[in-house]
């Protein structure tokens, strides 16, 4: 029987392993017991190791530790600084997750470029492609430093070696998945290695004060391949994300201990590598269709920066037994349930209408001001109206109609003022919050509720 052979521990163990958060197990279960998962329990094989005793913890005061340390290394790179809060944390490590091919190892070969030209050693770990073409990629984009080190390596061990020779101001590590621990038997890429890899580094890490920054594969539905623990284990996590076919590429806290992770940077992809944006709104408003129906601006904050963005939608009668319901860049569900405060409020029909919702440019919005502009959008669509141009819409819809306060009206409203929008529909109960000192251009015309905003957009 195989239970008897556990008590030998020169054998290999054969081991079941959920891929969604670690969870270990004898034998294979149709759902994993810890976090609910069917079919998340992958066969894997680990020889014993023979544990040397561990050391003895030891306590100091926290005021006992040096606070020298605690300088964040600046990249110079605004957009990338800003969604790590500030810099990188010494000790900390980052995770950046993303599409296949969306730029990752772009992003981090400039990131070591611009930490490496204040003159300090970084260290280019590869497991994935080799030493010319990541050199090739670097002639591509233009990067000279000396400073850059570069090794291609699969063996955890081998990494801590290598960095604890040179002693590199940052560590690069693409990709975890391809990463392995020697004292893990089982093979490359399976989620035991990828989690005891990422600890090794980890500890490396925390150990020395290297920062550390390693690159994350993401399975078909989003998430970073290999356990959802190694989200957990990692200080913060990034998500660079884009449409493919577009040159915007967003980078997304979704994790950060040490800052916001409300944060996102955005960056256009060129021959030369990523450039900055800087002006986000004029990137995503660039190619607004003007004076036609179904188009809205809403001035969205993301983290600490306002972004103008386009909602566009599409109502249109439906051809099907059942309307459609499509929502890109927001979340359906709020498409949904907007639709039925619509349906009640002010009686607009459109069950029988097909909906496709879309924010321009590949971006995604989550925040909750958004409500106002899929409203706006719908309606101007269904009317067949189209929305003044210099128009700017934003607020939260409720259920019953009414329109709610969002923060940061402020900011909204110096950034559409800055992009010439000179019109501002706004809940009625922000517009009292307002700092009247502000001396914009800007018309303010607050609404309370579903009725008020189709009276001042789309009655004569
Ligand atoms: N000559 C070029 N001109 C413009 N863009 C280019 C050029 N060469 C590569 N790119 C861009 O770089 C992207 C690939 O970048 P990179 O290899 O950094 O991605 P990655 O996320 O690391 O991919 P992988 O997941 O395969 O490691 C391409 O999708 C393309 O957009
Ligand atoms: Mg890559």
């Amino acid at each position: 029987m195989p239970e008897e052979k556990v008590s030998t521990p020169k054998k290999d163990l054969l081991f079941f392993v959920c891929s969604q958060c670690g969870y270990q197990s004898r034998k294979w279960l149709g759902k994993c017991p810890d976090c609910g998962e069917w079919d998340s329990l992958i066969e894997e094989k680990r020889t014993p190791q023979v544990r040397s005793p561990q050391p003895v913890a030891q306590a100091l005061s926290l005021t006992d530790y040096s606070q020298a340390d605690n300088i964040r290394l600046i990249t110079g790179i605004t957009e990338l600084d800003r969604v790590l809060g500030g810099g990188i944390v010494p000790g900390s490590m980052i995770l950046v997750g993303g599409d296949p091919g969306i730029g990752k190892s772009t992003l981090i070969l400039q990131l070591l470029a611009a930490i490496a030209s204040k003159e300090k050693k970084v260290l280019y770990v590869t497991g994935e492609e080799s030493a010319q073409q990541i050199r090739m990629r670097a002639d591509r984009l233009g990067i000279k430093e000396g400073s850059i080190y570069l090794a291609t390596e699969n063996c955890a061990e081998s990494i801590i070696a290598v960095t604890s020779e040179l002693s590199p101001a940052l560590l690069a590590v693409d990709s975890i998945q391809t990463m392995y621990s020697e004292e893990v038997g089982s093979a490359p890429g399976s989620i035991t290695q990828v989690r005891e890899s990422t600890a090794k580094l980890l500890a490396l890490a925390k150990g020395i004060g290297l920062p550390v920054i390693v690159i994350g594969h993401v399975t078909k539905d989003g998430a970073i391949a290999g356990p959802r623990v190694l989200e957990h284990m990692v200080d913060t996590v990034l998500y660079f994300e884009g449409d493919r076919g577009q040159v915007y590429r967003i980078l997304r806290t979704v994790k950060n201990r040490f800052g916001s992770t409300n944060e996102i940077g955005v960056f256009e992809m060129k021959e030369n590598g990523l450039s900055e944006v800087d002006n986000p709104s004029a990137l995503f408003l660039a190619e607004r269709p003007v004076n036609v129906p179904g188009s809205v601006v809403l001035p969205s904050v993301e983290g600490t920066r306002p972004i103008l963005v386009e909602v566009q939608a599409l109502v249109s009668p439906t051809s099907l037994g059942t309307a459609r319901r499509t929502a890109i860049g927001a979340d359906p569900q709020r498409l949904a349930l907007l639709t039925a405060v619509l349906e009640k409020k002010i009686g607009a029909t459109l069950y029988d209408h097909d909906i496709f919702l879309n924010i321009a440019g590949g971006i995604r919005i989550d925040e909750p001001a958004l409500d106002l502009g899929i409203i706006v959008a719908l309606l101007s669509s269904l009317y067949e109206k189209k929305v003044d141009q210099s128009t700017v819409v934003c607020g939260e819809v409720g259920l019953a109609g009414e329109i709610r306060a969002v923060g940061q009206m402020e900011m909204r409203l110096r950034e559409s003022d800055r992009l010439g929008f000179n019109r501002f529909l706004m809940p009625a109960s922000n517009t009292k919050l307002l700092d009247h000192s502000d001396n914009s251009s800007v018309q303010i015309i607050g609404v309370k509720t579903v009725q008020d905003v189709v009276e001042h957009l789309f009655q004569p």
